[in-house]
C-alpha cells in the first residue's frame, strides 16, 4: 500500500468547498509533485495531512495507520504523525537557533538528549550547513533558510517529507539549486518527498510522477513528466505546462480548417482520423511547434518581432487569433530575417485538438 493515502477527502472552510472528493495514493520512495494554480488548495491538502485542519469528509492514511476519519471518528494529533513539513510561509523560526531549529522536533518527541544532538548534527550534514548550528536565521540567506527548514524535516520524520512551496521566494539560480540538492537528498535517504508548487517547471523537472490540480481543485492529470508533456490530459494541462497558443479550427468532410474569419477564408491544415466535429474545437500548439515555410498555405503577418537573447519570439496574426513563435538561434542561421508586418507561412508540429468549450481532448 501507499506511504500516504488520501481516500476521498473533502475540505470545507464554511460552506465554501476547497477540497472535494479528492483521492490520492502517494508510493513509498516517490518524490510526488502536487501542482495547480494559487487558491486550488494545495495547502489546505497538506493541512489536512499534518493535522492541522480537520476534513469534513473522507480517510487519510500514513504508512498504513489511519490517522483521520471523520466517520471512524479517528484523528491523531500532529505530533504523531511523524511528518517532515517543510511550510510555504514561514520556513523556520526567527527566534531559535540554527541548531534548535532543527532539534525542536526530537525534543517534542522527547527523544534521548544524545540522541537529539546526533540527529541534528547529521540533519545539518545532510543540507551542507554545519558549522553554521549557532546562527540565528536572520543572518543566513534565503536559500541557507531554506535549507535549515529542510533539515527540520528531516528531524521530524526520516520517511515521509512534505515541502509546500519551499524555495518560492529564492532567485532562480537558488532555486535550481535547491531542486537538485532536493534530488540528492532524496536519493541519499530514499524519503518519500510530496512537493507541492504552482511551478509547473519545478515540479515536472524534480519529480517522478506529478499531479495536476485544476483551479476547482479537482485532479485533472496525474503522471510522469513525458506523460505530461506528451500527452496533456485537456486544454488546462496544456495551457498549464507551458506557454502555449489555441487558435478556433473548423471541420469540413473530414479536414481541419485553420478559421481565417477577415478575409473569410479557410486554410486547408490536415487530414486527421476519426475527427468528430458536432462541436466547436480548437487547436493547441506550442510557441516552438509553429514553422516558418513559405511553401505552406497558412499565412499570416508578423505583429511584432523580439530578440530575446538565445531566441526570437514572434507575434503573428492568423486569422482573429494571435500566435506566439519561438525559433531558436539555431533555426535563425539560414539567413532569412522575419521583420514585422511581413506576411509568413507557418507550419504546424505536435498540435493538439480540444474541445473549445469543455476542454477535452479530441480526435
Ligand atoms: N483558514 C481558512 N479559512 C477560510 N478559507 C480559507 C482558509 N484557508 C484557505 N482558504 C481558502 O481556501 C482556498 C484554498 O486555499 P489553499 O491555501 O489551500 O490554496 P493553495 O492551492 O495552497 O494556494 P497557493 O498556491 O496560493 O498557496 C482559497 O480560496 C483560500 O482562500
Ligand atoms: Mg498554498
Amino acid at each position: 500500500m501507499a506511504k500516504i493515502r488520501f481516500d476521498h477527502v473533502t475540505v470545507r472552510y464554511g460552506n465554501h468547498t476547497v477540497v472535494k472528493d479528492f483521492s490520492l495514493d502517494v508510493q513509498e520512495g516517490e518524490i510526488l509533485g502536487i501542482v495547480g494554480p494559487s487558491g486550488c488548495g494545495k495547502t489546505s491538502l497538506v493541512r489536512s495531512l499534518g493535522g492541522f485542519i480537520n476534513p469534513d469528509e473522507g480517510d487519510i492514511y500514513i504508512n498504513d495507520n489511519l490517522v483521520y476519519s471523520k466517520k471512524k471518528r479517528v484523528n491523531r494529533p500532529p505530533e504523531t504523525r511523524r511528518l517532515g513539513i517543510v511550510f510555504q510561509d514561514y520556513a523556520v523560526w526567527p527566534h531559535l537557533s540554527v541548531y534548535d531549529n532543527v532539534a525542536y522536533p526530537l525534543k517534542k518527541r522527547k527523544v534521548p538528549k544524545a540522541d537529539i544532538d546526533k540527529l541534528t548534527r547529521q540533519a545539518l550534514e545532510q543540507v551542507r550547513m554545519t558549522g553554521y548550528e549557532k546562527h540565528m536565521p536572520a543572518q543566513l540567506s534565503g536559500g541557507q533558510q531554506q535549507r535549515v527548514a529542510i533539515a527540520r524535516a528531516l528531524t521530524s520524520s526520516n520517511d515521509v517529507i512534505i515541502m509546500d512551496e519551499p524555495i518560492t521566494n529564492l532567485d532562480a539560480k537558488l532555486r535550481e539549486g535547491m531542486l537538485d540538492e532536493i534530488r540528492i537528498l532524496q536519493q541519499k535517504l530514499h524519503t518519500t518527498i510530496i512537493y507541492i508548487t504552482h511551478d509547473q517547471e519545478a515540479a515536472l523537472q524534480l519529480c517522478d510522477r506529478v499531479v495536476i490540480m485544476e483551479p476547482t481543485g479537482d485532479i485533472c492529470q496525474i503522471g510522469t513528466d513525458e506523460e505530461i508533456i506528451e500527452r496533456p490530459a485537456n486544454r488546462f494541462v496544456f495551457s498549464f505546462i507551458g506557454v502555449s497558443n489555441f487558435i478556433p479550427v473548423i471541420e469540413d468532410q473530414g479536414c481541419y480548417y485553420v478559421y481565417e474569419k477577415r478575409a473569410d477564408r479557410c486554410f486547408a491544415q490536415q487530414k486527421p482520423e476519426g475527427f468528430i466535429s458536432d462541436r466547436p474545437c480548437v487547436m493547441g500548439i506550442r510557441p516552438m511547434d509553429i514553422i516558418f515555410d513559405d511553401e505552406s498555405p497558412i499565412k499570416g503577418e508578423i505583429t511584432q518581432a523580439v530578440f530575446l537573447g538565445t531566441l526570437f519570439n514572434y507575434f503573428i496574426r492568423i486569422g482573429d487569433a494571435e500566435l506566439r513563435v519561438q525559433r531558436s538561434m539555431l533555426d535563425s542561421l539560414d539567413g532569412r530575417e522575419y521583420k514585422e508586418g511581413e506576411t509568413v507561412g507557418l507550419r504546424f508540429l505536435n498540435e493538439k485538438y480540444y474541445d473549445a468549450e469543455e476542454g477535452e481532448v479530441r480526435k
